[in-house]
């Protein structure tokens, strides 16, 4: 089998027998222009993540997210991807009331959104829906530990999984999604040991956020890696790898500066009544 970076376009099966081959790279995207970039990077899986609703919409928790904008984000992400697998994220109460809806939901986010694979958060209690997707050929992807949905049970955004019950109940969970024919399993902030036990005993790849180094994969939040949000509300399993914040605000000072000063457009940014080469884009 050939290793992920030269398997094009990633599939579900790739994934599969990556485990304990090689790690798997996955990063949230949310649209065409990002995407591409991710893509062309060589990032394996690319997450459209109900974060959006945060990242990208400033709302304080993913609860307001919706079908319609899950799939238009998707679309975005998976008309831009090349290579990547790319993943669409069920929103809060899109599966969880009635399996017949969420294969519906799901068959939605395959069919309009144009991605391969659903995330749904939740072990054992979203069952009925995990087996239902998965009947209707739709690869599902299963998140336990911190499940951002599920927040205000949690009391917050906190680390899950640190007494031996609440480990042996995520630990449960994990297997009982692996059982109903998920393909992987994301492990949000839980220690790292319950996480690597867990890779070790399941068959399907395990992804970390926060869950440390003995998982199959990692996946961050874009707005995260990138400096895209504050330094000072960044959790600290994230590893910022840029800082594009102060380039951004620093590029936007400098076009203001030049239109109030009459600096921008120059002649050449301009058009004279003659013949001019095809624009590059028009809006
Ligand atoms: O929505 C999201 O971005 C996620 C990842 C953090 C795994 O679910």
């Amino acid at each position: 089998m050939a290793s992920l970076s030269e398997t094009s376009p990633v599939g579900v099966p790739a994934l599969l027998s990556a485990k304990g081959r090689e790690k798997i790279a996955m990063m949230t995207a949310y649209d065409a222009s990002s995407a591409g970039l991710l893509d062309a990077a060589g990032i394996d899986v690319l997450l459209v993540g109900d974060s959006v609703e945060m990242t990208v919409y400033g709302r304080p928790n993913t609860l307001t997210a919706t079908m319609d904008m899950m799939v238009r984000h998707t679309r975005a992400v998976a008309d831009a991807a090349r290579r990547a697998l790319v993943i669409g994220d069920m929103p809060f109460l899109s599966y969880q009331a009635d399996a017949r809806e969420a294969v519906l939901n799901a068959g939605r986010m395959l069919a309009e959104g144009g991605c391969s694979a659903v995330k749904v958060e939740g072990g054992r209690r979203v069952l009925p829906a995990v087996e239902a997707i998965v009947a209707a050929d739709i690869p599902v992807m299963g998140h336990v530990g911190l499940t951002p949905q599920s927040y205000r049970k949690f009391g917050g955004f906190k680390v899950q999984g640190k007494s031996a019950e609440d480990a042996a109940e995520i630990r449960q969970d994990a297997e009982a999604l692996a059982q109903a024919g998920c393909f992987a399993v994301v492990l949000e902030c839980v220690p790292e040991g319950l996480a690597a036990e867990i890779t070790r005993d399941l068959a399907i790849p395990t992804i970390g956020i926060g869950a440390g180094a003995g998982c199959d994969g990692q996946v961050l939040v874009f707005h995260d890696v990138m400096g895209l949000t504050g330094a000072t509300s960044t959790p600290r399993f994230v590893r910022r790898y840029a800082e594009l914040a102060p380039l951004i605000e620093e590029a936007a000072r400098e076009f203001a500066k030049d239109v109030k000063s009459g600096e921008f457009p120059s002649a050449a940014e301009s058009f004279t009544g003659g013949a001019t080469p095809a624009l590059r884009r028009i809006y």
